[in-house]
């Protein structure tokens, strides 16, 4: 009952995600240095809360107690403290060994484990205690992302005055996949405690749709679920699909800047100024197709097609999820494949693929993209995929060219990119080819399309559509 919630707070709008933008990191000398944390959701939520006077709710990406509330930047952080065992099934088990995998395709094995569910619903419900105590009375609170949709229910018995919505920056799957996952009913009942679920794709928010029909029983009509409550009341859930973007003008202008564009000049050269230079940004993550795009490539290179020195690959892979056995494999995977290119290939001072297991500041990625003839994205499976907008809003140049995996939320919206299935090999070989072949003005035609629907749809937009989407939901309390 609401005597026994936490205090209300004085946040009109709060946002709750698994992690704070920034990780807490602890070097060998015992300093504690904050950085900007890996992922797409943190690059749009980023941009969204600068100026706003919102709180945001999240990990610190470390095990411990969580440090007293702090600003970064104009943010205003309060951190959820997680035990070692609770990363391990919360974050590593149940978010990341069972849900991430189950929701993109099965493109892995999930592993369904009882004690990482138990760890899950124990950590979601510390997220919405702490959002609970946040918010003003009658405040927003958006929630976020697959590790934490046992919040709205929890957060709406909670603070029943509050709005809630919740956004899945990644996909949802079919029903015949979902309906594996052995609390599958706990999950979406969790999810119905919000006024508004926002997915990337309309097929994703049908996907949900059919779940609560076909696996709850439940009425849906016109995009909203009704949800039955106490007596013979009910209450209307809305699902609607809100594609998320970037900052498209503050990226363009930094990739306009003489230093960015100096930098991007200074690559190719250190690069020994090749004819061609494609490159792949990802999280060293299973779901990107990196494994797919290196064997295209190696088969390029073995054909005679491609050669260093006048081609090269910069495969940039940040590091990611580094304790989890799928990603630990993909990582010695990855990394025998290079070494075997570079050393079958490569030429002393001249390697087939320049691989990278490192992060970025914004300037440098950008100098990269610009520098880059042939940008690979090519998921198995993916949300959006935001690296594909960055790098088109980055090419104010009208030049380079995007290989984009249809397999990507991206490809709804920038169909003029060189669009690949990735399990084609030879399909993908292809594509490849083609755009570093195409003609330079159909190129620059491709990419300028691109780019002005980017600027268009940018993440202000997005957020501004979802949060008056969720403004305007049925059933205000
Ligand atoms: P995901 O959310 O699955 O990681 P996205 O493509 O949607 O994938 O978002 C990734 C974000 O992380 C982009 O903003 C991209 O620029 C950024 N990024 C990717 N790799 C690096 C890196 N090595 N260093 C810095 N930023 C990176
Ligand atoms: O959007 C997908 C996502 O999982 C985000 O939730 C997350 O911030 C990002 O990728 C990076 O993953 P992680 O937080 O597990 O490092």
């Amino acid at each position: 009952t609401r005597d026994q919630s936490p205090a209300e707070g004085t946040y009109e709008l709060v946002v709750v995600a698994n992690r704070l933008p920034v990780d807490r990191v602890t070097d060998d000398d015992g300093t504690v240095r904050w950085q900007q944390s890996p992922g797409g959701l943190v690059t749009a939520m980023q941009s969204v809360m600068t100026g706003q006077d919102g709180a945001w709710v999240g990990w610190s990406g470390d095990p411990g107690e969580a440090p007293e509330p702090f600003d970064s930047g104009d943010m205003h952080l309060h951190a959820v403290g997680l035990t070692e065992q609770e990363i391990e099934d919360h974050y590593e088990g149940f978010s990341n060994e069972t849900l991430w995998p189950l929701y993109h395709d099965v493109i892995v094995p999930p592993r369904f484990r009882r004690r990482w569910f138990d760890g899950y619903r124990t950590v979601n419900r510390r997220f919405a205690e702490v959002a609970a105590s946040l918010a003003a009375p009658g405040a927003t609170v958006w929630v976020h992302d697959y590790q934490l949709q046992l919040v709205p229910a929890m957060l709406r018995e909670l603070r029943p005055d509050v709005r809630i919505g919740w956004f899945n920056h990644i996909p949802f799957p079919g029903v015949e996949i979902f309906a594996q996952l052995p609390w599958r009913k706990h999950v979406v009942q969790g999810l119905l405690g919000a006024d508004l679920l926002g997915f990337q794709r309309r097929a994703d928010a049908d996907n949900f749709l059919r779940v609560c029909r076909r696996l709850l029983g439940l009425h849906t009509r016109g995009g909203t679920v009704e949800v039955p409550g106490p007596g013979d009341s009910t209450r209307v859930v809305r699902a609607s699909s809100f594609p998320i973007s970037i900052d498209a003008a503050s990226l363009s202008d930094l990739a306009r800047t003489p230093e960015v564009m100096e930098r991007a000049r200074q690559i190719r050269r250190d690069l020994g100024d090749p004819e061609h230079v494609l490159l792949g940004v990802d999280r060293l993550d299973y779901t990107k197709g990196i494994r797919h795009r290196l064997k295209a490539y190696e088969e390029l290179l073995s054909d005679g097609v491609l050669a260093p020195p006048q081609a090269v690959l910069v495969q940039v892979a940040t590091p990611s999820r580094e304790r989890v056995s799928a990603y630990i494999q993909l990582r010695e995977q990855v990394e025998v494949t290079v070494g075997r290119a570079n050393g079958d290939f490569g030429h002393l001072g001249m390697p087939a693929i320049h691989y990278l297991h490192q992060s970025y500041g914004r300037a440098e990625m950008a100098a990269m993209f610009l520098a880059a003839d042939v940008m690979l994205v090519t998921p198995l499976r993916d949300g959006m995929n935001l690296v594909a907008k960055e790098y088109v809003t980055c090419r104010h140049d009208d030049g380079g060219a995007l290989v984009l995996s249809e397999f990507t939320g991206a490809a709804g919206e920038l169909d003029r990119a060189f669009i690949c299935n990735p399990h084609d090999i030879d399909g993908l070989k292809y594509t490849i080819r083609h755009a570093l072949d195409a003609d330079p003005a159909e190129k620059r035609r491709r990419m300028r399309a691109m780019r002005r629907r980017v600027a268009e749809y940018d993440v202000s937009r997005w957020a501004g559509d979802f949060l008056a989407a969720l403004d305007a939901a049925p059933d205000r309390p």
